[in-house]
């Protein structure tokens, strides 16, 4: 399987790259960046320039691909457009083209609470309310896909466990990138991920499970 990996030069599409590319299953990754000179593990993994913004890079950069994850995110900005641009405009070019492109599975980062639009994240410029127009879209468009709603991303791993929920249920917590990566791979080989929304995040006193068992728990 070839997975094209959309944000890899983000704090998460990172972990996702580099999980993605030693993690012994024999898929094989495209990195899309912005710029090639943030894309560090470029020695390690191919990496293609392109821009969710700009459908005319698209298709080359999905050419031979199986998957696709994407971990893309609107930076924190003046431009009230960010969010609306990033989060759905750019999340449903990537849509189209993958379409166009026969792309098996689509993978994508979104967030807890995007359906609650009086959510204080909204104050940055509509980001929760964008990113559930980008999942609507996403969920009509006929791909085979998974959304994945994180809580409050983490930078360290402190090794809880993972809880997994449908869509709507959870409302707090965090979670560490490397897990939410972790969920995104798992997500394009478990049959029980298909077509389903599944909101993460780790609890201390939850128990690891298996990720077939995470995904089957979730209703689709
Ligand atoms: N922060 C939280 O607590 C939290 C909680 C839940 C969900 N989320 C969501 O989780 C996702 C991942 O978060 P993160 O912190 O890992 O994000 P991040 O580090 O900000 O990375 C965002 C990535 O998106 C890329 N990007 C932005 N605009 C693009 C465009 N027009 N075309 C192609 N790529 C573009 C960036 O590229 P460059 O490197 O070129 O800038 C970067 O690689 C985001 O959607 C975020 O909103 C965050």
């Amino acid at each position: 399987m070839k997975v094209l990996v959309v944000g890899a030069t983000g704090k998460t599409g990172r972990h996702v790259t580099e999980q993605l590319s030693t993690d012994g299953t024999g898929k094989t990754v495209r990195a899309l960046v912005r710029d090639r000179a943030k894309a560090d593990f470029a020695d390690t993994v191919e990496v293609v320039v392109g821009d969710v913004l700009k459908p005319e890079t698209l298709q080359a950069a999905m050419t031979g691909c199986d998957a696709i994850i994407c971990a893309t995110g609107a930076a924190p900005s003046f431009d009230f457009t960010g969010p609306y641009q990033v989060d759905f405009v750019g999340t449903k070019n990537l849509v189209d083209v993958a379409k166009a492109e026969g792309i098996q599975r689509f993978v994508i980062v979104s967030s807890l609470c995007v359906s609650k639009f009086f959510h204080p994240l909204n104050l940055f410029w509509l980001v929760l309310f964008w990113k559930q127009q980008a999942e609507q879209y996403i969920v009509k468009s006929g791909l085979t896909y998974t959304i994945v709603r994180p809580g409050g991303l983490r930078s360290e791993d402190a090794g809880e466990a993972i809880v997994m929920s449908a869509a709507d249920t959870l409302f707090d917590g965090g979670i560490a990138r490397q897990k939410v990566a972790q969920v995104c791979i798992a997500a394009l080989g478990e049959p029980t991920a298909e077509n389903k929304i599944v909101e993460i995040v780790t609890r201390p006193e939850a128990s690891e499970q298996s990720f077939e068992n995470l995904f089957a728990g979730v209703a689709g």
